[in-house]
């Protein structure tokens, strides 16, 4: 059934204690619940409740025998005391055959949990939906000697442990883990003066690899409270790291649940992206905690409220620890990859959609990129004082509530005085808007007039105009910035006037200060102006970045992109984490969507053979330059993944990408190889190799040296799987070391392939969309979530060759006609078929 946001009304009941007892076994867990209930909106008793064996229940202490159905059970409000009753009862699930990584599951020995978004109601039966608070108490007994749950514990003794959290919850934040486990700990005083327990709880051995999670968690606590005043609310804060793990992490309250991929790391096993990403998850959790657990959602729909707050905050925090323009440039990369492919296509919905089948089917790159875009834009619309003024009052305001994204911009409203009554159309109306500017110099006034059109998807025919902020500045011709300012095109055109004696070149929607197709028709060298001089970093980066666009979606010259990548790359000034960026070319999937916007039809062994011929031509362009240029980016003294090194190990690597090109270039990566002693650097010599055909002896050696690594293994599958053909892909799907039960090793090898191998995956004759629809039915079977997930590489099928289109229908329709399909699926192979 659909779930339309339109539909919502109170909980008939609330909740206002729960307590938990759970007698673990693998096959037969007993989880004994006494919930006090109080009246909400008043009716039924409903509780949701799925693949739960109902053993006993009573209403304040009497059995009762409720109506139970596959969802969930009820009881008519005849039989409910009016002023409140408490309920309990008894389930047994099985974690061990809990393959779909939601609720209570077995990991590798160790129980662990996924409630969000309705995991819980796989525990026990309980009103699963966000607008129920409650304060949980939680028994846990089991042999196991680690016996974890959410807040404080408060007993434990031989086989049993105790916690309470005092905070009023949503079940979706509700945790618990029990193992073998071994942690490491450290401590961290708040402003006030308060000392919280931090522990990180891996198995043993993984100890060592803990020390960069622990640092970033140290660093987002002391971040949240210099920039947003938010300060850490329990005694305790615990980490978990689980190598079975749908989504990325979970910020469940006080005992955050994390993919080991965002945990563990040493410099001989992680990439510097890899630390990266760790910075970025374990703050971004740890953020959750006031923008999520103390204020959280009151309906799924309302979902960005948290996640797209939570989104930016993060993204603030990266920039501050590291370099800003750099991380921008990172971010609106992910942004236009992911979200623009995934707005431009049949899968394209609201930051706040209107309806689903599935939530699930919903944590996806426009509630969260895009969503941390809406409020970037409000910030810079309102300014970063009146942002700030708002936040104290949404946090004040809404404490312990359960929220919309209307109360989100009533606070802005009335912290401002402004009427954001157009600004929501950011979150109602789907789709990349294009923003087309023309420019007229008249010998005192430089006009430009801005037309925006926001295009039809699907069930939005029509769209609204929207306030677009564009910050620019104006450049003459020295490169000298003489004008700049923000200009909101808030209605289907709007004009700007810049005073002026000569025509200016004009940067515009600096730092991607909104998220839109901007069409400029510049002047044959203002883009190599502006790669010259803009003073936006973002910007200068971006005009490379549309001069080779140009140059690939023509075959047309690459003479002027060489020149202005060349220059960029010599000068010592420049940051080289964003030479790096610079040099790099726009992957095939971005160049696949700017032919689709230019309404072309997108082939992609011509866009590979393009994307090839622009790279050598820049190779031969700097030729003899590469060497000397990737010797200067030696690093002295031991590893490190913060400070300058890692941009320079991006530059390294992204120039020795380009000499491998040359001849004799491939000795030069074997050698690098060989001479590795960092993960980024093995990875990145083995990937080049890779991809000239010629890793095969240094995949050997990369597989022996990391056997039993699963995360170094998952990346050996990753290469191999974006480079390999579809006979070497299916012969990975035979290795034993490849499973589907972890669903890391199943991105690696197949996500990395349908999305990062273009040429294999989009075959001729079809050969690799029968494999992902093979795939996928396999993965539906066990772990819907994931299996949905990535059906979203067929998100852009519409865009291809017919020949290709009509062979993907016909795995589509295959995969449609399933004779067993989760929801999950099949909502998403419906939306995908619509389309
Ligand atoms: N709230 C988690 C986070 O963003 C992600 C949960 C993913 N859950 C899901 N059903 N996809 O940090
Ligand atoms: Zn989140």
């Amino acid at each position: 059934p659909t779930i339309r946001l339109a539909d919502y009304t109170r909980p008939a009941w609330e909740v206002d204690t729960v307590h938990l007892t759970f007698r673990l076994s693998p096959d037969a867990t007993e989880v004994r619940a006494r919930i006090r209930f109080k009246p909400g909106r008043g009716g039924d008793l409903w509780l949701d409740g799925q693949a739960l064996d109902l053993l006993e229940a009573a209403i304040d202490g009497k059995p009762v025998a409720p109506a139970v159905g596959k969802q969930g059970l009820s009881v008519p409000a005849a039989d409910l005391p009016k002023d409140g009753f408490e309920w309990t009862c008894t389930t047994r699930i099985d974690p061990e055959g809990n393959t779909s990584l939601e609720g209570l599951y077995l990991s590798q020995g160790m129980y662990c949990t996924q409630c969000e978004a309705e995991g819980f109601r796989r525990i026990t039966y309980f009103p699963d939906r966000p607008d129920v608070m409650a304060i949980y108490t939680v028994r846990i007994e089991s042999d196991l000697p680690v016996l974890l749950s959410n807040g404080n514990r408060i007993g434990s003794g031989p086989g049993w442990a105790e916690w309470h959290d005092p905070w009023p919850k949503p079940a979706y934040l509700f945790a618990l883990v029990a193992g073998d486990l071994k942690s490491v700990t450290d401590s961290f005083t708040t402003r006030s003066g308060r000392k919280v327990d931090l522990a990180i709880w891996v198995r043993d051995g993984d100890q060592d690899r803990c020390a960069y999670a622990m640092d970033s968690l140290k660093r987002s606590m002391r971040w949240d409270e210099e920039v947003y005043g938010r300060e850490y609310d329990l005694d305790l804060f615990q980490i978990v790291a689980v190598d079975d793990f749908n989504a990325g992490a979970m910020e469940n309250k006080g005992l955050n649940i994390f993919n080991s991929k965002y945990v563990l790391a040493s410099p001989e096993t992680a990439t510097d992206g890899d630390f990266e990403g760790i910075e970025s998850v374990i703050a971004h959790e740890y953020f959750h905690n006031w923008t999520g657990n103390r204020i959280t959602c009151r309906d799924w729909f309302q979902l960005s409220l948290k996640e797209g707050l939570t989104v930016f905050r993060d993204q603030c925090f990266t920039a501050d620890m590291r370099s800003a323009p750099v991380k921008r440039i990172q971010d609106v990369q992910g942004l236009r990859a992911a979200q623009f492919r995934e707005d431009a296509g049949p899968l394209a919905h609201p930051v706040r959609p209107e309806e689903y089948v599935e939530i699930n089917n919903f944590y996806t790159a426009t509630v969260y990129e895009k969503g941390a875009e809406v409020i970037r834009m409000l910030r810079e619309i309102v300014g970063a004082e009146a942002y700030e003024t708002a936040l104290n009052l949404y946090f004040e305001r809404h404490d312990g509530q359960a929220c919309t994204i209307e109360d989100w911009l009533q606070v802005f409203e009335d912290a401002t005085g402004r009427d954001l009554s157009q600004f929501k159309l950011w979150y109602r109306q789907a789709g990349t808007p294009q923003l087309d500017v023309e420019e007229q110099f008249d010998g005192t006034v430089h006009r430009l007039t801005f037309r925006q059109n926001v295009p039809a998807t699907p069930g939005q025919p029509n769209k609204q105009p929207m306030p677009i902020p564009v910050r620019w500045g104006a450049l003459d011709a020295s490169g000298h910035e003489f004008a700049n300012g923000l200009h909101i095109a808030d209605a289907a055109v709007t004009t700007l006037d810049i005073p002026c004696s000569a025509r200016p070149v004009m940067s515009l929607l600096r730092g991607f200060s909104a998220p839109v197709h901007l069409k400029q028709a510049e002047q044959v060298g203002d883009r190599a102006h502006r790669l010259a001089h803009d003073t936006d970093p973002f910007n200068r980066w971006d005009a490379g970045r549309a001069l080779a666009m140009e140059a690939l979606l023509d075959g047309g010259d690459t003479q002027d992109w060489c020149d202005g990548v060349g220059r960029v790359l010599e000068d010592e000034a420049l940051d080289p984490a964003f030479r790096a960026m610079v040099l790099s070319v726009p992957g095939e999937g971005e160049i696949a969507q700017a032919t689709a916007l230019a309404g072309r039809v997108v082939d992609p062994d011509v866009i590979h053979a393009r994307r090839k011929q622009v790279r050598q031509n820049l190779a031969h362009h700097l030729s003899d330059r590469l060497a000397p240029l990737r010797d200067a980016q030696q690093i002295d003294g031991p590893y490190s993944p913060d400070g300058s090194a890692p941009g320079k190990r991006a530059l390294a690597n992204g120039l020795l990408g380009l000499i491998a090109l040359q001849s004799d270039g491939l000795n030069l990566a074997q050698a690098a190889f060989d001479r590795a002693d960092n993960m980024t650097d093995s990875l990145a010599a083995l990937t080049i190799l890779t991809a000239h055909g010629a890793g095969k002896n240094a995949l050997a050696h990369f597989h022996h040296r990391w056997s039993g690594v699963s995360l170094v293994i998952d990346k050996w599958f990753g290469v191999q799987a974006r480079f390999g053909s579809i006979a070497d892909i299916e012969a990975l799907l035979d290795h034993t070391e490849f499973t589907w039960r972890t669903p890391n090793r199943f991105r690696a090898l197949i996500a990395s392939f349908a999305f990062g191998n273009p040429t294999e995956f989009h075959r001729k004759d079809g050969a690799g969309y029968q494999l992902l629809a093979d795939w996928l039915l396999r993965m539906d079977a066990l772990n819907p979530m994931v299996a949905a997930r990535t059906s979203t590489a067929f998100d852009s099928w519409r865009t291809v060759t017919e020949d290709r289109q009509a062979l993907i229908a016909t795995q589509l329709e295959r995969i449609a006609s399933a004779p067993t399909l989760s929801k999950d699926t099949s909502e998403m192979i419906g939306r995908l078929r619509a389309g």
